[in-house]
């Protein structure tokens, strides 16, 4: 069942290059430059409409809200806003009805979240799922909506639906991209060949296993550990810290690297590692400097660098190498190492990785 792997989450770590390639499959075609998805073609006007879009959801699913923030604002010049389902719920928010919602779920089942889209639709909201279990009571309840095809998630800390998520909430912005003109064609074919390449280079980022383990064998008793990024990955700090916390139990904040400054520089000292993901990309030099701060303050140093990095590679105290993509798509790519340090950091301290303790897979009650 687990084929050959320890854990679940093991595997469903593994099995992202083909998923993502599932979830692309036939809606990514970038030879000719098209994006074909029924739910988002029926629906485009609506879409392109919409003076904002709301984005609910819980926990990874909204951290994958969060990344697609970043990438809906930047491709398509569509206002988002990102909400935990539980807050949104019970704040009788503004939704107005040319506003579109959409829900993020991996099993469809959230109750925060199918009660937020239930209040979404009373306000006469259209709303979109992008959900993995089909024909899961989120899927239905809403009006249209996108499957990942991440497959069946067994474990309980979610991996391949988060990158999953992305890639079809990466397809919708591109698709509104295309449809506004908001990106040039150039950048746009761009895009969607370097989607295409994404399988393969999360591949290579698998191969990071050694490396990450090696560091988990230093790490593992660390009471707190702090993970920081920037810009299209400052979801991701936050993703890897609730990954950490969640299975191995170790205490761990996600911040954006600049934030550090206003209040946690204040818990590094030799015992702290920090986790930062600094990849070659914009605002480089100003994470060189987050790094620079955190060193000076004797704080272990754990980098996620591009291939060939020089500059943290010389602060850093351990490094894990990753492949070169665009920034909006290095999301994809940054978490693969950060997924295989908590699972080895949750192995090594003989944590029970799939089920962790007081946890359920789907969130069935409020
Ligand atoms: O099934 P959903 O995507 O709606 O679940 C949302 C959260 O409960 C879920 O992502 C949870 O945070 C995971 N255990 C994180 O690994």
């Amino acid at each position: 069942e687990k084929g050959g792997y320890d854990h679940f989450m093991l595997k469903e770590i593994y099995e992202q290059p083909n998923v993502i390639t599932d979830t692309y499959r036939g809606r990514l075609h970038a030879n000719e430059g098209l994006i074909k998805m029924a739910g988002i073609e029926d629906n485009l006007q609506k879409f392109l409409n919409a003076p904002r879009i709301l984005i609910i959801a819980c926990g990874t699913s909204w951290h994958a809200g969060l990344v697609a923030e970043y990438i809906f604002e930047e491709f398509a010049r569509i206002p988002v806003e990102v909400e935990y389902a539980s807050e949104f719920r019970y704040r009788n928010p503004i939704i107005n009805e040319n506003d579109v919602v959409i829900a993020i779920s991996q099993s469809g089942e959230t109750a925060d979240t199918l009660a937020a889209i239930k209040l979404a639709k009373e306000h006469g909201a259209f709303v979109f799922g992008v959900c993995n279990v089909v024909g899961s009571s989120i899927s239905r309840e809403t009006h249209a909506g996108a499957y990942t095809h991440a497959g069946p998630e067994i474990g309980v800390a979610s991996t391949k639906a988060f990158t999953t998520q992305i890639t079809v909430l990466t397809l919708i912005a591109l698709r509104l991209a295309q449809a506004k003109g908001t990106l040039s064609n150039s950048m746009f074919h761009r895009y969607l060949q370097e989607l295409e390449l994404i399988p393969e280079k999360v591949s290579e980022a698998l191969e990071t296993n050694d490396v990450a383990k090696a560091i988990a064998d230093i790490y593992k008793d660390a009471p707190n550990c702090l993970y920081l990024g920037r810009g299209y990955n400052f979801p991701v700090a936050l993703e890897g810290a609730l990954k950490l916390k969640e299975i191995s139990y170790i205490h761990a904040e996600g911040y954006p690297a600049a934030e550090m400054k206003h209040g946690p520089i204040a818990l590094i000292d030799e015992q702290m590692p920090v986790v930062i993901i600094a990849p070659r990309q914009e605002h480089y030099d100003k994470i060189v400097s987050n790094i620079q701060e955190i060193k000076s303050r004797s704080g272990k140093i754990i980098a996620i660098v591009t291939r060939g990095d020089v500059q943290v590679k010389e602060l850093a105290d351990h490094v894990i190498e990753i492949p070169e993509t665009t920034d909006a798509l290095s999301p994809l790519i940054t978490t693969i190492p950060l997924q295989l340090l908590s699972y080895h950091i949750a192995v090594m301290r003989g944590c029970n990785v799939d089920q962790p303790r007081n946890l359920a897979k789907s969130v069935t009650v409020e």
